[in-house]
């Protein structure tokens, strides 16, 4: 199966993290064609706060997120050793012409405007992905923001319509936070592309969700799973 995995930059709490991802990409690269795209988290955050600050441009502040997000995705190249192309490509034919050695390919953000999501879902296209798994700090989508209403409800599947419904409300604002990036949503729907949404804090939830077992929200034409 041809897997492109986009991993929260929130997700990568400790390098012990990119250690037990390492574990799990490596267990999965023999079967599976894997491509993974890395988000910048907190520390892209708080830099693209400082440069706001220091009266950046948004598009400047997005340029400042994607180094953090290419300095995860060297991290993750690091503890994943020989089996990963060793440096993170820049933009989807590179990633494409990386693939053809047969090495895992690690990459971040690709240009301003969106977010790693965005990338996750355009490279799924470009590469025909038969699966999109977006592995984030939650274990699913809601209905609304589980920290703030506990008695929120998860879904098990959506639409990409209903999914678009839900994260629409995020702010296009460099470092912005929601489920996934609105962008991504409507690329993948453009294209079919099947996704999974799930708890990356676990990574773990990576080979179960490729083995087939019911994690996170599934989002597709039909939401049934
Ligand atoms: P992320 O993809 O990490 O954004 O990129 P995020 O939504 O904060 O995701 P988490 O928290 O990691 O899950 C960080 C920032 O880098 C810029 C955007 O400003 C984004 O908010 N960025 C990233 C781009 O402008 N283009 C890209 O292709 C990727």
């Amino acid at each position: 199966m041809l897997v492109v995995v986009s991993i929260g930059g929130s997700v990568f709490s400790s390098w012990e993290i990119f250690k037990k991802y390492a574990e799990v990409i490596e267990m999965l690269k023999d079967e599976h064609e894997l491509f993974v795209v890395v988000g910048g988290g907190k520390t892209a955050r708080e830099y693209i706060q400082m440069a706001r600050s220091l009266g950046a441009s948004e598009g400047v502040c997005d340029r400042i997120g994607i180094e953090i997000t290419r300095i995860h995705a060297r991290l993750l190249i690091s503890a994943l050793g020989d089996c990963a192309y060793p440096v993170p490509p820049e933009d989807y034919e590179g990633a494409r012409l990386a693939s053809l050695t047969g090495k895992v390919v690690v990459m971040g953000g690709v240009s301003p405007g969106y977010t790693t999501d965005a990338v996750s879902a355009i490279l799924a296209d470009y590469v025909k992905a038969d699966l999109l798994v977006s592995l984030t700090s939650t274990d699913g989508v809601y209905e609304k923001d589980p920290e703030m209403y506990p008695d929120a409800r998860k879904f098990d599947s959506l639409t990409y319509k209903e999914l678009l419904d839900i994260v629409t409300e995020t702010e296009l604002k460099a470092g912005s936070k929601g489920p996934f990036d609105p962008v991504g949503v409507k690329i993948a729907e453009r294209s079919s592309i099947s996704m999974v949404i799930a708890d990356g804090r676990k990574p773990e939830n990576l080979a179960r969700i490729i083995n087939g077992e019911k994690v996170g929200t599934f989002v597709g034409t039909v939401a049934v799973r």
